[in-house]
């Protein structure tokens, strides 16, 4: 089946160099941004961050903390996509206000509370478990920024390539808060897009009877 969605599945690539002399709109950025804001997270934590960047010094100066890929200066729009750390944890009075806003009556609250710091004890027990559940969480946003940009003709490269400590360094993050997760660029490919090589559907996909 081909449609608008698939469409955009099949446009999306790693993009590996971008057009430097083309710049997003605000408005498409907006839209991207969005995506990212409107993803799921475990029980609505929403503990992550986006940094836009397109100071052109500053995305120089990440260049080489993150392999010297080319994305990186090429790229009109440079996301930092950052993990919670601290604001999962329930005496920051987060994941309260997290289920408040809800509309919960308060004993519900109370219940609720409970059950994430009791479902989250080895979780939240140290800031090495927390990064681990919430950068896991950050994926999903930013799957979806990919793919929301790829549906307005907009092309992106999820980065791992990078040396964590050396870019939360030169952002100045402090890592109590938020820690890195995923270097998003975003841009205009400047080359032919490369072929995609998946396995066989059959192979992946399992109907379990
Ligand atoms: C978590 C993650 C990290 C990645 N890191 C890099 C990276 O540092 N540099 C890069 O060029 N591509 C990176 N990629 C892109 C993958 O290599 C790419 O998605 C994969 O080879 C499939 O190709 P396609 O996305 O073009 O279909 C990364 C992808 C993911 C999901």
């Amino acid at each position: 089946m081909t449609n608008e969605f698939s469409k955009a599945m099949d446009f999306r690539h790693a993009c590996k160099v971008f057009d430097d002399t083309k710049t997003i709109s605000d408005e498409d950025m907006k839209f991207i941004l969005e995506a990212g804001r409107k993803s799921p997270s475990s029980f609505g934590m929403e503990a992550w961050k986006f940094l836009v960047i397109t100071n052109e010094d500053l995305k120089a100066k990440l260049k080489p903390a993150c392999w010297d890929q080319i994305q990186m200066t090429s790229c009109s729009h440079l996301v930092i996509v950052l993990a919670g750390i601290d604001s999962v944890k329930v005496a920051t009075g987060i994941p309260k206000q997290r289920f408040e806003r809800t509309g919960m009556p308060a004993e519900q609250l109370e219940f609720y509370l409970g059950m994430y710091a009791g479902h989250l004890d080895n979780v939240l027990s140290s800031d090495e478990n927390i990064y681990s559940w919430t950068v896991r969480q950050t994926y999903i946003a930013t799957g979806n920024m990919m793919t929301a940009a790829a549906f307005i003709g907009i092309d992106s490269c999820p980065i791992e390539g990078f040396d964590k400590g050396a870019v939360e360094k030169i952002l100045n993050l402090d890592t109590s808060k938020f820690q890195l997760a995923t270097v998003l660029p975003f841009g205009y490919r400047l080359n032919e897009q490369s072929t995609q090589y998946r396995e066989a559907f059959e192979d992946i996909v399992e109907f379990v009877k």
